[in-house]
């Protein structure tokens, strides 16, 4: 039956038209005659938490209290257990009744910030390429966003470089601050690009971000995870931790992405806004999940997690990255998280090739991934939809491969991947 009524048209807010890469991705995979496709896209992990955080879940779940209602600023234990594990960082215990809320997943936190400071009008800074949620998150609160490219190695298209050099420009992230600016995101360890942000590129945004009492949500969801020197936002100066909303997600610490359980830390005249808003948005979250991760962080230093964490990716984003040095594609080396940027320039899409008209109407790294999909059963994300229309051909050439899967996934993409050798061009 077809709705005519006007009543009954969505909203704005939801009712944008354009196809999102996540069904265009997984309807390509669903389509291909490869099956079973080897999903390299979204970035969920392919493998279990260890067995002291799964246990942790099971054995809260037959707890009366686990299994009700938390306190809407999240599980005491949880925020003392987070309280403890960032102390040695922070270089003092957070105060886990005023500086620490949970909430479901980074994304409803970093909803809950916009939420509790955005008024329609107000200007957020986000650096291209962003995570997606980013966007509707803001829009939703009102604000208007504001965009500043990341740009890549002139020579990315010749020469395997590292994520490092992806570079903010800062002239034009000055131009971008305005009377109305009145939050900057930054994401460090970053998705998409595996950058991790030096300190002294953070302190010259953070600079930037005093003089104009901007606030800073600084997203570091990957933060058991770099490769390079890595500085925390918050812990540059009181300045800039006065001003800093730290966000935190045990789906990416704990590999447990569908547990939504995230975090919120920073000073208590900002969490205080960010608890409201978060109230107001799912009241609290999940109760067992939250009793697991506090025994996750009360127990992952004493477990050696945090340092296999990093000694397993290190080695996985090595297994995988090989197949793109035996074929000569460069790659963009990460310096932290789980995603690497393949330049594939170089690879040439037989002419006349059959793309259906959504994909032929998107910029070349979408009809690279399609390709991809159809002809060896590799799927991988197109990053320009992680940037604006205008700034797109900055990374059309780039696709997205996620290695956070089991040994036995990464080795069978390298080998369907071999396949592309045919199509490369000097
Ligand atoms: C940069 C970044 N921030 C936030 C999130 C969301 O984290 P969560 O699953 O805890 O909501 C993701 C997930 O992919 C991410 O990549």
């Amino acid at each position: 039956m077809a709705f005519n009524s006007e009543k009954l048209k969505p909203a704005a807010r939801v009712a944008n038209n354009r196809q999102d890469v996540w069904s265009i991705i997984n309807e390509a995979a669903a389509a291909t005659p490869t099956q079973p496709v080897v999903n390299m896209g979204q970035g969920f992990f392919g493998y279990n938490p260890p067995d002291f955080i799964i246990n942790a879940a099971k054995q809260a779940l037959d707890r009366v209290d686990a299994n009700q209602y938390s306190p809407t600023k999240g599980r005491p234990r949880l925020r003392k257990a987070i309280s403890d594990a960032y102390a040695p960082y922070w270089g003092r215990k957070l105060d886990p009744e005023t500086e620490i809320v949970i909430t479901t997943g980074a994304n409803e936190g970093m909803l809950s910030a916009f939420m509790g400071f955005i008024e329609p009008g107000d200007e957020v800074i986000i650096f291209e390429p962003f995570f997606d949620q980013y966007i509707p998150n803001i829009e939703m609160a009102g604000g208007k966003i504001v965009y500043v490219p990341l740009h890549p190695p002139k020579d990315g298209g010749s020469r395997t470089s590292s994520a490092g050099e992806w570079v903010i420009d800062f002239a034009e992230l000055e131009r971008a601050i305005s009377p109305k600016t009145k939050m900057l995101v930054i994401n460090t360890p970053h998705n998409p690009v595996g950058k991790v942000f030096s300190k002294d590129e953070l302190q010259k945004i953070a600079d930037l971000c005093v003089e104009n009492e901007i606030i800073i949500v600084s997203d570091e969801v990957y933060d058991r995870l770099y490769y390079a020197p890595f500085t925390r936002v918050a812990t540059l100066s009181p300045e800039v931790e006065r001003l800093t909303l730290t966000v935190g997600s045990a789906g990416k610490n704990f590999y447990a992405t569908g547990w939504r359980v995230g975090w919120l830390m920073g000073p208590a005249h900002l969490i205080k806004y960010v608890a409201a808003a978060h109230t107001r948005i799912c009241y609290s979250s999940v109760s067992p999940l939250q009793e697991a991760c506090a025994i996750g962080f009360e127990q992952a230093e004493a477990e050696g997690f945090w340092d296999e964490c990093i000694k397993d990716m290190k080695s996985k984003i090595a297994r995988f990255n090989a197949i793109w040095d035996e074929l000569g594609l460069p790659y963009s080396d990460p310096e932290g998280g789980y995603f690497v940027l393949v330049n594939m320039s170089k690879v040439k899409v037989p002419e006349g090739y059959p793309f259906p008209p959504h994909v032929a109407s998107r910029p070349r790294d979408f009809k690279l991934a399609w390709f991809l999909i159809q002809e060896f059963g590799v799927a991988a994300i197109p990053p320009t939809e992680f940037y604006t229309d205008a700034n797109a051909s900055i990374a059309e050439d780039y696709l997205r491969f996620a290695v956070c899967k089991p040994d036995e996934v990464l080795e069978s993409a390298k080998e369907r991947l071999r396949g592309l050798k045919k199509y490369i061009q000097e």
